[in-house]
């Protein structure tokens, strides 16, 4: 979490510092801050609260300088306020510092800091690695990057962090370990973020900055060592991104405009892969792997968020059509329980930002076991991405809101993809089921835009329940992680308590919760369970409940149970979610509109957790 920028060149520092960090702002929003060094001075300038608040703060100061670096916070040491803000500054007011990660051992290194006179005005980990590293300095005598070095070495934890030394104006100093840095290169200067997105307009050459290693920054020299003071070759890449593709264009909204740009970045998944005259599939990392891949004895999906959601709809799909056992689990818990791993086992990950702290501490531990990683990224040359033995970009392009929408349909796209491949190599598909799936996969990006032609509907059902207190989503079979799904989406960006069951589940426990006040979602498509969904709304009515259903367009029995209902056109079962999950995601946006919510940038919520 947190986002970082760092500018070091000839043009204002400040000016891009700030536009990258609005960029970064879906990474933490809780408070913000700048540090540059003026005529020999460090300044520092932090507030609680957006980027905007920070700017308006400075207005009329004078931020002139060519070097700055900056910080958009969610918060994990010490509360969201001016003075836990970064960047910090070291005792004797010479160093400045930014931070993106944890330093679990901070305490015991505090203890000893204090016990020798140190004293700290936040109540971050940041601070107390800072003031480590000035005490290193002061006590060996050395040079700041040989402090950073040594007090590296003595951390545990995840960190990116930038370091300014106001006697060294004309240097940055950078370093990371599980939270992302990219250092893009211009004419005379350097840019340095926790993602492409502030960088791009300035320079398509990038260099993405390994863990333990450091970079010294300067206007026109980039040294990278690793912790061992070796000089390190960087590997200098192309950016394959469009500014256009990170801004509004035109939507109130980044979560809207993403909403609907599903069409496209659908059609964009398929492109190339889904050769949909010659009836093929092509996807170099799963055709490169197809052996390891369908002779695995077990698939084991590794994922958080709405990712582990496309990783349970992956569930049914391979066990269906490739007959290979298939366990998802949520990263978190997987990481720590010890699990039972074999050399021949096929570990999946799934996530959009590639940076997610518990997905890739999963797989690390994982691939030491001899599993072999599948990846299922979307941000491209992410950590993720960059440790996964193989795998398959979702091809969405940059996600800004919050709220995974078109990430996840990207997940669904390539996991349909994946499966139908796997499941014809493998002869577990008759030819016939194979052909109608891939005719059915190509007809989704048409589909999903008849579903975003007609929005109005949706827009009223949300106007009607925008004030319940809790929600209740029900769904069978593929429809299940769906109604899973719309739960997350509305707890995330309308502050609704909601909660997805299976449908029949509910009788279990949630049917207690019925009232005449409880809307109850029903993801309720023509599938193999729509007669038992149909049993359920029944029971849910009985009970006097609000029944809003996503329906398959034609249905004519569930306009006779409820007024609220949202259709999406038919569409076999197993590629269903594509559909029926874009009326989930508009119910909540336009809740959380009508509540007046930022739905972009939703309270506590960070787009990517690089924090455990
Ligand atoms: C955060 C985001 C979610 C996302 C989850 C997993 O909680 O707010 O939208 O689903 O992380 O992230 P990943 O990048 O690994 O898919």
């Amino acid at each position: 979490m947190c986002g970082i920028v760092g500018y070091i060149g000839k043009s204002e520092a400040y000016p891009i510092v700030i536009k990258g960090l609005r960029r970064l702002e879906y990474r933490g929003y809780d408070s913000t801050g700048v540090a540059i060094i003026q005529d020999g001075k460090l300044q520092v300038h932090k507030k609680k609260g957006k980027v905007a608040e920070l700017e308006e703060a400075v207005l009329g100061k004078n931020m002139h300088s060519h070097i700055a670096i900056g910080h958009t916070r969610w918060a994990t040491h010490g509360e969201p306020s001016d003075r836990n803000a970064h960047p910090h500054l070291s005792n004797n007011g010479r160093l400045a510092m930014l931070h993106n990660g944890i330093i679990e051992n901070y305490a015991p290194i505090k203890k000893e800091l204090v016990l020798k006179g140190y004293t700290f005005k936040s109540d971050t980990d940041t601070e107390v690695l800072l003031n480590f590293i000035q005490d290193i300095q002061d006590n060996n005598k050395c040079d700041l990057e040989e402090a950073l070095r040594i007090a590296l070495k003595r951390i545990v934890g995840a960190y990116c962090i930038l370091l300014i030394d106001q006697d060294d104006p004309e240097t940055i100093i950078a370093a990371r370990k599980g939270s992302p840095l990219v250092i893009g290169i211009g004419k005379d200067a350097h840019y340095l973020a926790s993602d492409a997105s502030p960088i791009i307009e300035y320079t398509k050459e990038v260099v993405y900055v390994n863990d333990y290693e450091i970079a010294i920054v300067r206007k026109d020299e980039l040294i990278l060592k690793n912790l061992g003071n070796e000089k390190q070759t960087p590997f200098i890449q192309k950016l394959d991104m469009e500014l256009a593709a990170i801004e509004k264009g035109g939507y109130e909204h980044f979560m809207l405009k993403e909403i609907f740009e599903q069409p496209d970045t659908i059609y964009d998944c398929l492109r190339g892969r889904l050769l949909h005259e010659q009836l093929e599939i092509v996807m170099a990392g799963v055709d490169n792997n197809i052996e390891a891949l369908t002779k695995a004895s077990r698939i084991i999906i590794v994922a958080c968020g709405t990712s582990w959601h496309a990783g349970l709809y992956a569930e049914y799909l391979i066990e269906e059509l490739c007959r290979i056992p298939v366990e998802v689990e949520y990263a978190s818990e997987f990481r720590y329980r010890n699990p039972v791993i074999h050399a021949g086992d096929v570990i999946i990950a799934i996530s959009q930002s590639g940076e997610t702290a518990d997905t890739l501490v999963a797989l690390e531990s994982a691939k030491e076991k001899g599993a072999f990683i599948f990846g299922i990224v979307n941000a491209v040359g992410s950590s993720i991405a960059r440790l996964s033995n193989a795998g398959a970009y979702t091809h969405a392009g940059p996600e800004i809101g919050v709220a995974s929408t078109k990430a996840f349909t990207g997940q669904l796209t390539v996991l349909a993809m994946m499966a139908l491949k796997m499941a014809k190599f493998k002869a577990s598909i008759t030819e016939e089921r194979y052909v109608h799936l891939v005719n059915e996969l190509a007809s989704v990006p048409e589909k999903v835009k008849e579903i975003l032609n007609n929005t109005s509907v949706i827009e009223k059902i949300a106007l009607k329940f925008k004030d319940a207190k809790d929600f209740l989503y029900l769904g069978r079979g593929y429809n299940f992680p769906i109604a899973l799904e719309g739960a997350l989406k509305l707890k995330e960006i309308t502050y609704i308590h909601a909660e997805g069951y299976p449908a029949a589940e509910m009788k279990h426990g949630p049917i207690a919760l019925v009232d005449e006040t409880l809307p109850v979602v029903f993801v309720a498509t023509k599938d193999m369970y729509y007669d038992k969904v149909v049993s359920n709304i029944q029971e849910i009515k009985a009970r006097k409940g609000q029944i809003i259903a996503v329906a398959s367009v034609g249905d004519l029995v569930l306009p006779t149970m409820s007024d609220n209902i949202m259709f999406v056109p038919e569409i076999d079962e197993v590629i269903a979610p594509l559909l029926s999950v874009i009326p989930m995601q508009l119910l909540s946006y336009y809740v959380g509109i009508a509540k007046g919510i930022d739905v972009d940038k939703p309270r506590n919520l960070a787009k990517s957790v690089t924090v455990e």
